[in-house]
């Protein structure tokens, strides 16, 4: 049965590949999906830069939707952002799913016009192998309205779980250069600064786009080799600290907003968010506080 979504949590319950063309029999509409994962490479072939912006919750779900980003990304830095962790690994898959759902629920728009949401697969869900990603990655899709998943890295074992997901259906972005999940073998330091590993980069880039990454994340490389890999790849390549000579740009929304407490120096904040909530709320216990001078406590 063809079914016309009605909010967030039905998007994802209705035709799964793409817009079907109208049916001139019954004169039914397009099918009103979001942007497909696909459909990003387009914006790569006409040199339309990609936005895409972090959420982890229903507000902040609301507030990049409403800025217009292209896609919504529920990374799994909502594990510092949101959980307070020091790093991403603690953020389990049920909280990936949790959080993504929530995130669903601040999108107001008509369905077709709601940005991509892709949701990252956390720390431990797809290293042990492919069956264990299809399941994981299969449940996000299954269980809330993410068309998508990111992961990490393009070692042989990584880049053979990417292959089984794309054939069993599930659209990957990549995501190379820092990775972190991996932060206590690189640390946050910029990566890929010497030839050999820029050459192994644009290697692994390449394996990524074979086996079908519909999109690469590059983080904290040098803006020349994301430059380079760009104008390798057919895919869109999505830059963090990466440079300007991308197909498009990730922020984790926080930063922008000055949310969070250690800013990462190639992302700097927008606004001062921490300071102007602080002051507002303030102000508003100020106010508060006087209004109940005179109260009579008898
Ligand atoms: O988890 C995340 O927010 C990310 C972005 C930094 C790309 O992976």
């Amino acid at each position: 049965m063809w079914l016309l979504p009605s909010g967030p949590d039905q998007i994802w319950a209705s035709e799964p590949h793409g817009p079907s063309p109208v049916d001139a029999s019954n004169e039914l509409p397009r099918n009103p999906l979001p942007l497909r994962p696909n459909e990003l490479i387009r914006h790569k072939q006409n040199g339309r830069p990609i936005t895409i912006l972090t959420a982890w919750d229903c507000l902040s779900g609301a507030l990049v939707e409403q800025a217009g980003a292209d896609a919504v990304l529920v990374g799994d830095s909502l594990a510092m952002v949101a959980l307070g962790h020091a790093t991403t690994l603690p953020v389990t898959l049920e909280q990936m799913r949790h959080h993504t759902l929530a995130v669903s629920r601040g999108f107001q728009a008509a369905p077709a016009e709601q940005p991509l949401l892709i949701c990252d697969l956390p720390f431990l869900s797809y290293q042990c192998g492919a069956a264990k990603a299809v399941e994981a990655a299969g449940l996000l899709l299954k269980e809330t309205p993410a068309a998508a998943v990111k992961l990490e890295g393009a070692e042989a074992e990584v880049v053979e779980v990417i292959d089984r997901l794309v054939r069993m259906g599930i659209p990957v972005m990549g995501h190379l250069g820092l990775t972190p999940q991996s932060v206590h073998r690189l640390g946050y330091r910029r990566q890929a600064e010497d030839r050999i590993s820029q050459e192994r980069l644009l290697r692994q880039a390449e394996s990524l786009e074979s086996v079908g990454c519909f999109a690469l994340v590059l983080e904290h490389v040098p803006a020349a080799l994301a430059g380079e890999v760009r104008r390798t790849l057919t895919i869109p390549t999505i830059g963090i600290g990466a440079g300007s000579d991308c197909d498009g740009q990730v922020r984790v929304t926080a930063d922008l907003l000055g949310l969070t407490p250690r800013q990462p120096p190639f992302s700097p904040a927008l606004v001062d968010g921490q300071k102007l909530f602080v002051s507002a709320l303030k102000t508003w216990i100020e106010e508060q506080t006087a209004s109940n001078i005179h109260r009579d406590n008898t």
